[in-house]
């Protein structure tokens, strides 16, 4: 197992390179499985993630390869219906499989994720959406079956705008006969993103990024070229890195997808400039403290949480984080408080009295985001702090380490 070794505490300065966004190539991937032919996605990050997504693709009978970011899949001869539990427990948007090819094949067996490290994370949208389509849904030894030799159009809507409930719901009502209309539908930038690709690929999906989509179904779907939107996420997280620590520059990232962010930034002291893909951020003499409540898109990201509160860790005076997308998001606290941080963590709200400064430690990551925040608070620490487990963050950044040393920090990765 690997960890990763951080002297802290130093300036930073350079320019980064954001990849594409995970969450936007995951279901990206799936959508590839509506089309009899050969998909190509460019600027794949390289993750866990996108390779389990790969093993995941090719147990079903599609030939994912990837090269130098470039990934081809090609999904004419899928040959076995299921998603195995090995696969979806170590990622659940491996659900993603569900929709497309359910609408495709007519059938399809999917593991039923189980709980994550920080609460139930339930999959009923999804399965309700798919019966108002027409499908039959039955658990069977901890599997989803799913049936339906044709998908009908419907009127969804959700209790809550879920992303993966969206994405799973575009991918089979693209297929169906007639009019799909989802109600309170996601307008996250990789919903976006695949309601164009599906568009580009034949598909008929009015209302995009609006929370009203409507999907007029279309017989088959022919194999496009797809460039994967920038992460926001990564990009947040190397900005907030910038803030504390240094004068940095991302480059290929959208600094529209970050406006919340990017405010939430500025009132914390931050001076930033940007134009159409770029963002420089300057270190922040006297951090201000900022409280923040996470939302759905265009929201404060709950992927950029555990990232603010490490910020929040050394800011000046009391800020409150509140996450009202998931409620026990909150793993990341005790170890940001062995760095010294003083959190107190009240329900879904948690409350940062800024320190002078942080000290590093021995800390251990229970989940991407969260161990992002422990990266950060080792840059920010004095001395050596030493992350075990980092196989959570090689799930959702392409590089972390070396981006990091590039940026001039003192990181290594080490075998245990
Ligand atoms: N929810 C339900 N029932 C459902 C689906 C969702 O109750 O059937 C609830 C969830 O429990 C949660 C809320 O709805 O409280 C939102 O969940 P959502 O479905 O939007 O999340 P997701 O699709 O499972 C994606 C990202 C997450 C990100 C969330 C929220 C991917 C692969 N994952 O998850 O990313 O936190 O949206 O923006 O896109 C990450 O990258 O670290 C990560 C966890």
């Amino acid at each position: 197992m690997d960890k990763f070794i951080i002297n802290g505490g130093k300036k930073i300065s350079g320019e980064v390179n954001i990849s594409g966004a995970k969450n936007a190539v995951l279901p990206l991937m799936t959508a590839a499985l509506l089309v009899d032919g050969k998909t190509t996605i460019n600027s794949v990050p390289d993750l866990r993630d996108t390779r389990t997504m790969m093993r995941l693709l090719n147990i079903i009978g599609a030939e994912a390869s990837l090269k130098a970011n470039s990934m081809c899949i090609n999904a004419s001869k899928i040959n076995n219906l299921e998603a195995p539990y090995d696969l979806v427990k170590t990622m659940r948007a491996s659900f993603y499989v569900l929709g497309p090819l359910l609408a495709r094949f007519g059938e399809v067996r999917v593991s039923l994720p189980g709980g994550c490290a920080w609460g139930p994370r339930p999959v009923d949208f999804h399965l309700k959406g798919l019966e108002k389509l027409g499908a039959e849904i039955s658990l069977e030894s901890g599997y989803i079956m799913a049936k339906a030799k044709r998908l009908y159009g419907n009127k969804i809507c959700f209790d809550f705008p879920s992303v993966g409930a969206t994405g799973n719901i575009l991918m089979a009502s693209v297929l169906a006969r007639g009019e799909t209309c989802i109600e309170n539908a996601a307008k996250e930038p990789e919903i976006v993103q695949l309601c164009h690709v599906l568009n580009n690929m034949g598909a008929n999906i009015g209302g995009i990024g609006s929370s009203k989509i409507i999907v007029n179904g279309v017989d088959n779907l022919n194999p496009i070229d797809i460039d994967v939107i920038p992460d926001r996420i990564e990009a947040g997280t190397y900005l907030i890195a910038g803030a504390v620590m240094g004068d940095i520059t991302l480059n290929n990232c959208n600094p529209k997808h970050l406006k919340d962010v990017l405010d939430k930034l500025k009132l914390a002291g931050a001076n930033i400039s940007s134009n159409e893909n770029s963002i420089s951020i300057n270190k922040i003499d006297s951090i201000s403290a900022v409280d923040v409540t996470t939302e759905v898109y265009p929201g404060f990201p709950t992927d950029l949480q555990a990232q603010w509160m490490a910020f929040m860790s050394i800011a000046n005076g009391r800020s409150s984080i509140v996450d009202t997308v998931y409620h026990d998001r909150f793993t990341h606290i005790p170890e940001l408080i062995r760095l010294g941080a003083d959190i107190r963590l009240n329900g879904n709200k948690a409350e940062i009295n800024g320190v002078e400064k942080l000290i590093g430690a021995q800390v251990m990551s229970t989940d991407i985001r969260a161990s992002a925040a422990l990266i950060l608070g080792a840059i920010i620490a004095e001395g050596k702090t030493e992350i075990s487990r980092v196989y959570h963050i090689d799930r959702g950044y392409d590089s972390i380490e070396k981006k990091f040393q590039s940026l001039g920090v003192d990181i290594v990765r080490v075998n245990e």
